[in-house]
This record gives structure tokens, C-alpha cells and sequence, in this order.
């Protein structure tokens, strides 16, 4: 009788018969040997066919095999110190279940980015984009599984809005039965409502900003963490990143090293990511950029050449503190010893992957947040709910949003957002 098992789990079925159910990745012969390359899902791994161990039959339906094809491949599970899962299957007999066109557009040469995008639905089957998707998983779970721990209660907040949430630009309308309403952009105007009913809370979904923005760090479409604390200042919100965003590179170099591994990720530089993280402020910041020699001024937003010039100075992330207020959101609590700042920290990650963090205390105060709202031009109807937190027993409170795919870029040491998730959303791409 032969088992199923999955390719992850190989080394608890050594010198077992076993059925593995999957898709013929890549094959080649010499003559009597056959050597097929299958993937299942959970990993890969080589089956040998000896022409004299089995049916006439079964070797020569082998051939006609095309790439992609979705097979059964039974076998015996052998050890094998060449290869890097450490196994191969001595196969007994091969069974197809679909045989895949023999016009496969993936095939094993190189491809341009553009080419692959258009393809991704089938792209995500190769091992590196394999790995980073399994990655990608892998930062969700241990993202949940810190909050779950820390005490944070998970609350979603609307993806349709009938505000801004973030700035007034950047915003995918929609028609709501004729009313104009939004996608959001960021769930934290909600998680603070959350916040006053639970103390600590999260959200974690996709958020929409319509930049028209072509980098390799900005989507249309992303994930956003977003956790919100009650009793929380601008000291304890940094505290809470930095150990957040420990927890989460040690464990994912740990349990995903096979993975990394697949995408040849030196994990040198995400092994010193331990907190407290080295701290900047923003006028200190543009100091030490105009005497490297860039021309940038005091109100100035960082660019990207400045962002991997201020993290190329520490080891770990920098937190950048306290910006011009004028740069910033609305709901940014000012600093009460120099208001024309915020008592904001953006956090900047190493090796150029820029901000991946931002985060504030927010303006607990009504009539400063009224004032507010009120020079920013923003609408009090829509966001009288908002207000209502600092009518009811309103309280200092902090919070930070992480961007899921440029905290899953970083890690994967890839260059350029669009491979972090399975189906981005660029200025460029709405296909698949
Ligand atoms: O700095 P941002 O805009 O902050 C907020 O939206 C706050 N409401 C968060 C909060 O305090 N609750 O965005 C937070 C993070 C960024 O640091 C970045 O990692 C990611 O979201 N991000 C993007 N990721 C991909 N594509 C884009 N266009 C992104 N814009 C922001
Ligand atoms: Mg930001």
C-alpha cells in the first residue's frame, strides 16, 4: 500500500512506498533513466524512472508527459545527499490525471518581469515565487500570533468609507446607491474607535490608495497591520514596533530558513534585527543629509535616495521622529514642548526597502482635533463618530500601521513589491 504524503513532510516516510499527488514541474532523459521534477504544493522533488523497474507502458507514457501536466507519481521515498531536499522517489509507476496543453507560456528560460506579471497566475508555481508567497504566509500568521499574545483583540473596519481616512488625495471613489463613498485607505480611524471599547486592539486588510505612484515599493492595492492603543503615548507605540517587528523577523528566519534558502536570502542583516532599534529625529535627519550633500530643506518629505541614506548608518531599523506636522496626517498629536512637530516616528527598514512603518500618537483633545479638521478642509458630518471619541471618555492613545508587503520584500531581499503578493495592483496592472 502506498501512502500519501506531501513533499514538506519527506523525511518522516524515508524508505517508504509512497503516493505523491502533484504536477510535473520539468522532466529530462537519457535514454533508459528518466528524471521528473514534481512540485506538489508543498515543495519539490525528483523521481527517477529506471526503464528496466518498470512497465513498458508506463516509461514510454512518460515521455509524452508535457510540463504542468497534474500527475500521481508512486514510488519508493530514498534518501539522496545531491539533492537539497535530501530525497528522491525510485518510482514505480506514474499516473496522469490531465495532460496540460503543450503550449505552457512558463517555460524553464528566462522570462521578462512584464512577461511574468501578465502570466502570474502560473508564475507563483516556480520555486522562487513559491517561496515568497509560503513567506508571505508565514509573516500573517506570526503577525496575528504576536497581537494574539500581546492582549490585542483583531476588529475589522470597513473597507468602504464614506470619509477619507488617510489624506483627501489619493482616493478610489465608488457610488454607493448614488452617494460618492471610498475605498479605504487605512483602518485606523475605526481601530481607534475599537481601541475605546476593547484597549487594545488591531486590524489587518487590504487598504487602497489611488497614487499614481511607479516604484518598486508602492501598490494600489496593499495590507495593512494596524494596531491602536488606549493609554498608549508616543514612547510606549515605539516600544510595542520594535519588539513587534523583532518577533516577527526572528521567527520568520527561523521557521521559513528552506524557503530563504530558495531565494538565496543572505539573512546576515535580518538576524541583527533585535530591538530597542536606534531612534532619529526628522530635523537631526535632514541635518545629517545636507552635510552628506543632498540638497533637501527643513519641510521636506524624504525621498527614497534619502531614506537608504539614513538607514545605511545603523545596523537595524531607525525609527525617524518627530516630522513637521504639516507633512502629516491630521490626527497627529503635536508635540506639546514644539508643536510645529509630531509626536510621529516613521520606521525605515535596512538595505534600501525604506519605510515600512508609520505611526503616531493621536490628538485626544476635541478642540484640537476640531481645528484641526477645520484647516485641513475636512467635512465635520462624516466625521462627527470620530469626534465622539474625544466627547466619551477620551484618552491619550498611539497606534502604527505596518505595510505587509514591504515588510515581506525586505525579507525576501526581492526588488520589487509586485512579487510579494499573489495578485498586485499597480498604476500599470489590474491583470490577472
Ligand atoms: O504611513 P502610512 O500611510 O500610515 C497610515 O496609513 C496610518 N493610518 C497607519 C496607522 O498609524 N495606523 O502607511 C503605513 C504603512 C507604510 O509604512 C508602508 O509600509 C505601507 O503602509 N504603505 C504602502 N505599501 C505599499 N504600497 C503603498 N502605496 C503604501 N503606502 C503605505
Ligand atoms: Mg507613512
Amino acid at each position: 500500500m502506498y501512502k500519501d504524503i506531501t513533499i514538506a513532510k519527506v523525511q518522516d516516510f524515508e524508505g517508504d512506498k509512497i503516493r505523491i499527488k502533484g504536477w510535473l514541474y520539468n522532466k529530462r532523459s537519457s535514454g533508459k533513466i528518466q528524471f521528473l521534477q514534481v512540485r506538489d504544493g508543498s515543495g519539490f522533488i525528483q523521481g527517477v524512472m529506471m526503464k528496466k523497474h518498470v512497465s513498458e507502458e508506463v516509461f514510454e507514457l512518460c515521455k509524452t508527459i508535457s510540463q504542468e501536466s497534474s500527475i500521481e507519481v508512486l514510488g519508493t521515498l530514498q534518501k539522496d545527499d545531491r539533492s537539497t531536499l535530501g530525497f528522491e522517489i525510485f518510482v514505480d509507476e506514474v499516473k496522469v490525471i490531465h495532460l496540460a496543453d503543450d503550449d505552457y507560456p512558463i517555460s524553464l528560460k528566462e522570462h521578462g518581469t512584464d512577461f511574468l506579471m501578465e502570466n502570474r497566475h502560473l508564475w507563483m508555481r516556480t520555486p522562487k515565487q513559491n517561496a515568497i508567497l509560503r513567506i508571505r504566509d508565514e509573516v500573517n500568521f506570526t503577525i496575528r500570533e504576536f497581537f494574539r499574545k500581546e492582549g490585542f483583540i483583531l476588529t475589522e473596519p470597513p473597507i468602504i468609507t464614506p470619509a477619507s481616512c488617510e489624506g483627501t488625495t489619493d482616493l478610489f471613489e465608488i457610488d454607493y446607491f448614488g452617494e460618492k463613498v471610498y475605498l479605504s485607505q487605512t483602518g485606523q480611524l475605526y481601530a481607534e474607535a475599537t481601541a475605546m471599547a476593547f484597549n487594545k486592539v488591531y486590524t489587518f486588510g487590504p487598504t487602497f490608495r489611488a497614487e499614481k505612484s511607479k516604484t518598486r515599493k508602492h501598490m494600489n492595492e496593499f495590507w495593512m497591520v494596524e494596531p491602536e492603543m488606549a493609554f498608549a503615548d508616543f514612547e510606549d507605540n515605539m516600544k510595542v514596533q520594535e519588539n513587534f517587528v523583532e518577533y516577527v523577523i526572528q521567527k520568520v528566519i527561523k521557521t521559513m530558513k528552506r524557503e530563504l534558502q530558495v531565494l538565496e536570502r543572505d539573512t546576515g542583516a535580518l538576524e541583527r534585527v533585535k530591538a530597542p532599534f536606534p531612534r532619529i529625529t526628522y530635523t537631526d535627519a535632514i541635518e545629517m543629509l545636507q552635510k552628506a550633500g543632498y540638497e533637501i530643506n527643513w519641510g521636506d518629505d524624504f525621498g527614497a535616495p534619502h531614506e537608504t541614506y539614513i538607514a545605511e548608518q545603523y545596523d537595524k531599523p531607525v525609527f525617524i521622529t518627530h516630522f513637521p506636522a504639516e507633512m502629516k496626517a491630521f490626527y497627529m498629536q503635536p508635540d506639546p514642548k514644539d508643536p510645529k512637530v509630531i509626536l510621529g516616528s516613521d520606521l525605515i527598514a535596512p538595505e534600501g526597502y525604506g519605510e515600512i512603518i508609520g505611526g503616531s500618537e493621536r490628538i485626544h483633545d476635541k478642540e484640537l482635533l476640531l481645528e484641526k479638521m477645520k484647516q485641513e478642509g475636512l467635512p465635520t458630518e462624516v466625521y462627527q463618530w470620530y469626534v465622539d471619541l474625544r466627547k466619551y471618555g477620551s484618552v491619550p492613545h498611539s497606534g502604527f500601521g505596518l505595510g505587509l508587503e514591504r515588510t515581506v520584500s525586505w525579507i525576501c531581499g526581492i526588488d520589487h513589491i509586485r512579487q510579494s503578493i499573489p495578485f498586485a495592483r499597480t498604476l500599470n496592472r489590474v491583470y490577472p
